[in-house]
């Protein structure tokens, strides 16, 4: 408990304090693009809010149009609190993936975030998937240990992981100076909380000194408490080298071919992508242990496929599934991006990247007649990973949506070999962190490794950038 509620207090700090990227330490401009200083993490504060973007109702492919329809979002990640596709362009080796969400998340919190138009039509199947057919989080929501908690206090975003079972405990009263003994009584998840928020607005209100010691002694706990109940659920998982793959649905841009649609208006829908990626499937196929050549796509997506509108609208007769959904997610990764010389930017020679989308955006189009996807009016985009001219050796990342922006420190392209990394969308917060290549996400999370994402990439260092968006 005591690890959660001083966690939160530091992150709060460290926000409110140093937020830079490292731009002061040198730049240098490449063709419009700029480059500062070479990082193992980013942290993006502020991506989220409140907006609008269109929704297309409707693609005809004999009048070539598209219509659309204004939908209102507000949340502290939105839009991409909402269903996300993972995008993967070569040259790229993909060794590993991973979707991650809190083992159960915080259905109030999505609920106050989305209108009940939003739920019905675009959420209430992935939701009656995940329930139905995973034991694990139906077991962690009757207990709602693990629930992602979020308040607003003092004007920071502050969010940590309940790990409340029901079970009053001394740990739970005996927090912080401000964590009072009326903890003891606690007999609700709702109090709980209660006692986390007056413990974390005691820490950002009082002293330096005092701020700084819940600092110290955060510390101190996240090392003693080893143990961390509250994991995270694994919702998709992808290796290359046994071939497995759960929960997860390679596609490409080959609709026609063996599966989805092909015309001369919208050109090609989404479709199964073959093994090695090049050509459309009939069936879902698992994506071979092979590299990626240049401007080859990969989609990957949830095995959950779209079903009775459940996806919203969706281009007629394309392959359709659900992206993976949630308000606070967790994407892992292991890849390399070796150099294959092509030079051919127009091409996207030796421009390879690791993006994720809105998935609306694939499931109507992608490339092609900008109002036939909700992309040009801000449904978002992150780029992870990407590599902006052909041979370059750096990753950079950048927020496409209303909100808008991309840090200019970036990642060492892994050339050779691979690199572990991960993507935390915390609420308010996006954290990508370069991982050390024993970190092991092939069978499951804690939330302390979460939370040791979140927290050592929200701290400014010469190896940690951070950048405000708004
Ligand atoms: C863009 O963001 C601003 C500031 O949060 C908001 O007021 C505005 O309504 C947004 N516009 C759209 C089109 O989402």
């Amino acid at each position: 408990m005591k690890r959660f509620i001083t966690a939160g207090a530091v992150i709060a700090a460290a926000i409110s304090g140093a937020t830079a990227d490292l731009c002061s330490q040198g730049s240098t401009e490449d063709n419009g693009n700029w480059y500062c200083q070479e990082v193992t993490g980013i942290t993006y504060t502020g991506v989220g809010g409140t907006g609008s973007y269109n929704k297309v109702t409707k693609m005809d492919s004999s009048s070539g149009t598209c219509s659309s329809s204004a939908f209102s979002y507000s949340g502290s990640l939105s839009p991409l609190d909402e269903e996300v596709s993972l995008h993967f362009r070569g040259p790229l080796t993909l060794k590993q993936f991973a979707a991650y969400t809190p083992s159960s998340s915080s259905s109030s919190s999505k609920k106050a975030r989305r209108s009940a138009h939003e739920r019905r039509h675009a959420h209430a199947h992935g939701h009656a998937h995940f329930h139905a057919h995973n034991k694990e989080v139906r077991d962690a929501q009757k207990r709602a240990v693990g629930d992602w908690v979020t308040a607003t206090i003092d004007g920071q975003v502050v969010s940590w992981a309940n790990e409340w079972s029901g079970v009053s405990t001394a740990a739970a009263a005996s927090t912080t100076a401000a964590a009072t003994t009326a903890a003891a009584a606690t007999s609700s998840a709702a109090d709980l909380v209660n006692v986390k928020i007056a413990a974390v607005q005691k820490a950002s209100s009082s002293s330096s000194a005092a701020a700084s010691s819940a600092a110290a002694s955060s510390k101190t706990s996240s090392a003693s408490s080893s143990s961390s109940t509250g994991g995270w659920t694994r919702n998709a998982y992808y290796d290359s080298e046994s071939q497995t793959a759960d929960g997860v649905v390679f596609l490409n841009h080959n609709g026609g071919s063996g599966s989805g649609t092909f015309d001369y208006v919208f050109g090609n829908s989404l479709s199964y992508a073959s093994s090695d990626g090049t050509e459309g499937a009939s069936s879902p196929q698992v994506l071979a242990d092979t590299q990626l050549d240049s401007n080859v796509e990969v989609v990957i997506m949830s095995d959950n496929e779209c079903g009775d509108d459940d996806c919203g609208y969706v281009r007629p007769d394309t392959v359709a599934y659900h992206g993976f959904d949630g308000s606070v997610k967790a994407f892992f990764f292991e890849f390399g991006m070796p150099s294959d010389g092509n030079t051919d930017s127009a091409t996207n020679g030796d421009m390879p990247a690791i993006w994720l989308l809105n998935a609306q955006i694939p499931r109507t189009l992608q490339y092609g007649q900008s109002d036939c996807s909700c992309w040009t009016s801000g449904c978002g985009e992150f780029d992870i990973f990407e590599v902006l001219a052909p041979g370059d050796k750096r990753c950079k990342s950048t927020l496409h949506g209303n909100i808008s922006g991309g840090d200019s420190d970036y990642f060492a392209r892994p050339t050779s070999g691979t690199i572990k990394a991960a993507l935390v969308m915390d609420s308010n917060n996006i954290h990508i962190k370069v991982l050390d290549d024993s970190f092991d996400f092939s069978s499951g999370v804690s939330a302390s490794d979460i939370e040791d994402i979140c927290t050592s990439t929200t701290t400014q260092s010469d190896s940690v950038s951070i950048f405000a968006l708004s």
